[in-house]
């Protein structure tokens, strides 16, 4: 049996192999605990502390998993200087509720190197973030199916803040019927409205001061939407102005989407999604809301989580 959540970083066990983590999970399920999961790639943060708190809540076990997926990213990106501090990420998973931190080498997780079998979503995942980044989500995705055959039968925790991410999760596990059920939860932002990234810790202190316009155009869009306006072009085009008039951010994409296929929307009814990117310095940060037609801040409101 697992306690009840811990409070001191050494009561959170450290799992560092695959058989040991299974061996594990599996006696928790054969005693009739359910089991919550947080995949991440470390660097905590309180984004990633709400999603512990939600699996913590709702779960008898949770285990968190910090692993920097090499798969996901390309030759030319951050893998190594992706930022770490473990000792940090331990407290911060205790004090969230996590029971085991699963946290593999990259041998453990690909002992042969280079993976043959890849995991890909294609409709959800070549649009938006995948057309900067071709193959990403198929690294995410092939990462996520080898987790979730790891941690087994749980329920699993993502953050909207990588909607498409999210999208592209739920997608896959229904039509490979994986035994998970995916929670998505909402973005955690900063007081100023930047939505938290373990990568915002790139960004100088004149690009954090200007980051928050990704917020500021998803909320002038959101309002606009709320006041009628159902042109997704022209609401796509206020986002992009917005951004474009801050000058050390540089737009990579604005779009209203279907919140389910992710296809761009034009004649805006009922719900949307808007998704933003756009490089601020180094780190290319990304930002989505809901909207509604009609509805003037609803969505914001249901996601003002600070
Ligand atoms: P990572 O970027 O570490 O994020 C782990 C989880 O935290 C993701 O589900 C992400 O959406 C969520 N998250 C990050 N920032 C958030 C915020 N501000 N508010 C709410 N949730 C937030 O996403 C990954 O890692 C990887 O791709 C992974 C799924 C672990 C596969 O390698």
């Amino acid at each position: 049996m697992i306690g009840t959540p811990s409070r001191q970083a050494d009561e959170v066990e450290l799992v560092p192999t695959i058989a040991e983590l299974r061996v594990r999970l599996d006696a928790e399920r054969a005693a009739g605990r359910s089991v919550g999961f947080v995949p991440t790639m470390g660097y905590l943060h309180d984004g990633h502390a709400s999603l512990m708190r939600a699996a913590a809540a709702a779960n008898d076990v949770v285990v968190s998993s910090i692993f920097v997926n090499p798969l996901q990213f390309a030759a030319d990106e951050d893998l190594e200087d992706y930022p770490r501090d473990l000792d940090r990420d331990r407290a911060l998973a205790a004090a969230s509720g996590v029971h085991l931190l699963f946290v593999p080498d990259v041998a453990e997780m690909y002992p042969r190197g280079p993976v043959d079998t890849v995991v890909a979503v294609p409709p959800l995942a070549e649009r938006w973030e995948g057309a900067t980044r071709p193959t990403h989500f198929s690294g995410v995705a092939t990462v996520v199916t080898k987790l979730f055959s790891i941690v087994g039968a749980c329920r699993a925790y993502f953050g909207e803040k990588d909607f498409q991410q999210l999208s592209i999760i739920r997608r896959m596990v229904a039509d490979l019927s994986i035994p998970v059920e995916v929670v998505g939860c909402p973005i955690i932002r900063e007081a100023d409205g930047l939505a938290m990234s373990s990568r915002n810790s790139y960004l100088t202190t004149e690009q954090r001061a200007a980051a928050p316009v990704l917020r500021r155009a998803l909320d002038t869009a959101v309002a606009a939407i709320g006041a009628g306006e159902a042109d997704g072009v022209a609401v796509t085009r206020l986002m992009a102005d917005l951004i474009d008039a801050e000058p050390l951010a540089e737009l990579d994409y604005a779009a209203v989407v279907d919140p389910d296929t992710l296809e761009p929307i034009e004649v805006i009814e009922g719900e949307v999604r808007l998704l933003l990117a756009a490089q601020v310095g180094r780190p290319r940060l990304i930002d989505n809301a809901g909207a509604t037609m009609g509805t003037p801040m609803g969505a914001l409101d249901e996601e003002d989580h600070r």
